[in-house]
Formats: structure tokens, sequence, C-alpha cells
């Protein structure tokens, strides 16, 4: 019975584009450029890809090997892979973490889409950067228009997962990541002649340790998680589709490698571009709206690119909230014998409650907060800097200790088939450094433990 609803990757790259497809999205072309301004630039970078290596490699090999090793959704994953049930919490906790990054995410998947309308339009024309600031928050503090974007975008999510995996998400990344790629290179170059480019480039990668403290390290380490699609339930379902021949060390490497180059890619487009352009690097969540279209501007066939690069940043932002839906789809389906369709309707009619708080805590006429934080930004927080850390380690510490040794040589070998060098070395990071790492950050974040000020 069970065999039968589930889904499967069609093919090895089908996969990699379909969890990469997950993982790039607006955390690495929106997200992280914002981060890094705001987190001093080079240092942020420098800290982010340490994460990425030391911390985001292991723990998504991990969330797939559980998955594959369990082929079940988080919640049916860890509980059937453990003696003690209780571990699946950890997997509801997942759910519930992709569930609300779900609140703001489709939020700002909305905000491309009416920058797609604008581009179509032409409506960058002629603006600068002080004109193109005030459009930004006209419409995202200002209006309603907002929310009609947000029920668009979760309109056609919806759509696509009810279509089901194989057809909807696969086919779908497969030609969306190469395309966005090549217009972002396109990108870097175009921004690179800007008169005082360099500038830009040396504030991305010039570290400056004076001014590294605990929130940035917790912001980089959260911003690697939530760009990975990690410490949540999203690679253990993906991880669940995959074929039993699949090399997993080497898919989670290309997965991680394709995430952490589109992120740092985009830094290069945004980061010559604002310091050409005097805009503040330290904008937040309007950086690249306001940057790029004051790129376009000023480039040979501006139009097109403008419109180009905003429909691709909005399609890798659906296959990010194609993934989201899916966690949640995939534990209602299984372990409440949901049908697809249904539960895919009820998600989305609960998602849209959420996502119309968040996109109205953002307007000026509504305050809605949650301690000090509005809503949106309380969801963000919650997620990168608790949920998903948190999921780190207990993933970290489930896979160390609570699964089964022979079980996980077999998963990562393909039965003894495959040999990896490699692995013996991310499982010792998983076993000594993830989970001490991270809990470290905590405890200097809470100021318990004060090595960074
Ligand atoms: N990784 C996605 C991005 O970078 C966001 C995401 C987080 C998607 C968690 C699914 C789950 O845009």
């Amino acid at each position: 019975m069970e065999q039968e609803n589930r889904a499967k990757f069609g093919s090895k790259i089908g996969m990699i584009a379909a969890a990469a497809g997950s993982a790039v999205g607006l955390g690495n072309i929106w997200k992280f450029p914002y981060m890094a301004g705001q987190n001093g630039g080079g240092s942020f970078l420098l800290i982010y890809i340490m994460s990425v290596i030391m911390l985001g490699i292991p723990v998504m090999l991990a969330e797939i090997l559980v998955g594959r090793s369990s082929q079940k959704n988080p919640v049916g994953a860890y509980g059937s892979l453990a003696k003690n049930k209780n571990w699946k919490w950890v997997g509801l906790m997942g759910i519930l973490c992709a569930f609300l990054i779900g609140g703001f995410y489709y939020v700002v998947a909305g905000w491309s889409l009416e920058y797609v309308f604008q581009a179509i339009i032409n409506s960058f024309e002629g603006q600068d950067a002080a004109s193109l600031d005030a459009m930004y928050t006209n419409f995202v503090s200002k209006s309603y228009t907002p929310i009609i974007w947000t029920l668009l975008v979760l309109g056609i999510n919806a759509f696509i997962v009810i279509k089901g995996v194989e057809k909807g998400i696969e086919r779908f990344s497969k030609i969306m990541m190469p395309l966005l790629i090549l217009i972002m290179l396109i990108l870097v170059i175009r921004v690179l002649l800007l008169e005082n480019a360099m500038e830009g480039i040396v504030f991305y990668l010039t570290p400056h340790f004076d001014t590294v403290n605990s929130e940035i390290i917790l912001s980089a380490l959260g911003q690697a998680f939530f760009s990975l699609s990690i410490g949540m339930g999203v690679m253990v379902t993906y991880g669940s589709y995959v074929g039993k021949t699949q090399n997993l060390v080497k898919s989670t490497s290309q997965i991680v490698f394709i995430d952490t180059f589109i992120a740092i890619i985009a830094g290069f487009i945004i980061f010559p571009a604002v310091f050409s352009l005097n805009i503040d690097p330290t904008g937040g969540p309007k950086l690249v709206f306001v940057t790029l279209p004051c790129v376009f501007n000023q480039m040979f066939g501006g139009y097109l690119f403008g419109l180009l690069f905003f429909v691709l940043l909005f399609l890798a932002a659906l296959t990010s909230t194609i993934s989201i839906m899916e966690v949640c789809t995939a534990f209602l389906v299984e372990n409440f014998k949901f049908e697809r369709k249904k539960a895919t309707l009820l998600l989305t009619f609960l998602t849209s409650i959420i996502c119309v708080l968040c996109a109205l805590s953002l307007n000026e006429n509504f305050h809605i907060y949650i301690g000090e934080l509005n809503f949106f930004d309380a969801l963000d927080y919650i997620t990168s800097k608790i949920f998903m850390p948190v999921g780190g380690i207990l993933v970290a510490l489930f896979v160390s200790f609570v699964m089964d040794k022979k079980r996980i040589q077999n998963e990562l070998t393909n039965h003894g088939t495959l040999k990896q060098t490699l692995a013996p070395y991310i499982l010792f990071l998983l076993k000594y450094f993830v989970p001490l790492a991270i809990f470290m950050i905590f405890l200097n974040e809470l100021g318990l433990f004060s090595y960074f000020k």
C-alpha cells in the first residue's frame, strides 16, 4: 500500500536538479546578498563558506541518507529508523519549520512576480536608485498588491505539486537551472564593467575579523541552512525519492556546490552594482529589487535581461516553494492517508492564511508583531536562527548515535558497490563538529559563552 504512494525521481540528474531546485531560490539571490551586505561583506562570505563546508555538507548528507534509507517522509523516517519513537518529533519539527518558511517565502516569491510584471510594462526605465527604492516601498508597505501576487504563487504552486514529483518538479528544474546560471554570469560581466565596481568586490572579498561577532556567525550559519534547504524536512523527503543506485556523497556535493556557486555569483552581481550606484549595502530585503533594475537600466538589452532575470528568479523561487509544499504534502498523504490533491489544497489554504498575515505585517497600516519583530521578520528569525540550527544538531545526533551503523554504511556505499573515501571525514564532522559547533554558537548568542563579543 505504502509503496504505491511513493514517488521516485526518474533519473539521477533529475534528482540533483530537483534538490538543487529546492536549494537554489530566493535564499541565494535575494537573501544571501542582503545578509552579506548587512553583516560585513567579506567576513560573512568567509563564515558562510565555512558553514557550508563544515556543517552544510554533513547535515545534507545525513538528511538524504535518512530519507533514502527509510523511504519515508520525515516523521515516518525518524520514527521508523529509531527504537525510540520520540524521534518522530524531529521529523514533525522539520515539517512545521517548512510550513513556517512558506509563510514568508511565498510572499517574496510574489514580489518577484510583481517585478516580472513591472519588467514587462517597462516601468524601470528612466528610474534611478532613489525612485526605484520608492517604488519598492510603495509596493511592499503601502499597497495590497503583494497579497494578490502571493495568492497567485500559491495557486501555481499547488497546481504543480498536485501533478506529482516526477512530472511537475523534475522536468521543470532541469531547464530552469542552467538558464539561470547563464544569465547570472552575463550579469556579472556587465556589472564588473561599471564604474567603481572594484570597490564592491573589495567589500565582498575582504574579511574584517574585528567585526565578527556571534550574531554574524549565527546569521551565516542560519543562512547556509536556509539556502541549502537543510535542518528541516526537505532533504529527507527528497532523499526518500532517490533511487537506490545513486551515489549519495557525490549527489550531496553536487547540490551543495551548485547552491553555493549561485549564492556567491549573486554577490558578485550585487556588490559591484551597489557600490557603483551608491546604494547602501546594508539596505536589507529591498537590496536586489532596487539594485538590479538600476543595472538593467544601464545596460544594452536591459529590457530583455531584466525581464528574463525576474522570470528566472520567480522560477527559482517556485522550485523552492514546491519543495516546501511537497514536504508537508508527503506527510499528510503518508501519515494521514490524505489524497494528494486534498492534502495540497488544505495546505495551500492554511499557508495562505499565514502568508496574508505576513504580507500585511509589512504594510504600514498594520502592526502585526511577535515581540519586537513584525510577523514577517519573526518567521524568518524563528526558522533560520532556531528551528534549522536545532534541526541540524538533531539530525547529526540521530545519524551519529541512533541509526544503525551497518545501515549507514550500506546507504553510503550502496551495499558495498561504491568506494567512499570522503564519507568517513564527513561522518566525523557530523558526529563531533556539527552538534558542538552549533551548540557553542547558541551559547555564545545567548551570552553564556563569550568568545566573540
Ligand atoms: N533553499 C531555499 C532558497 O535558498 C529556501 C528553502 C528553505 C526552501 C527551506 C525549502 C526549504 O531559496
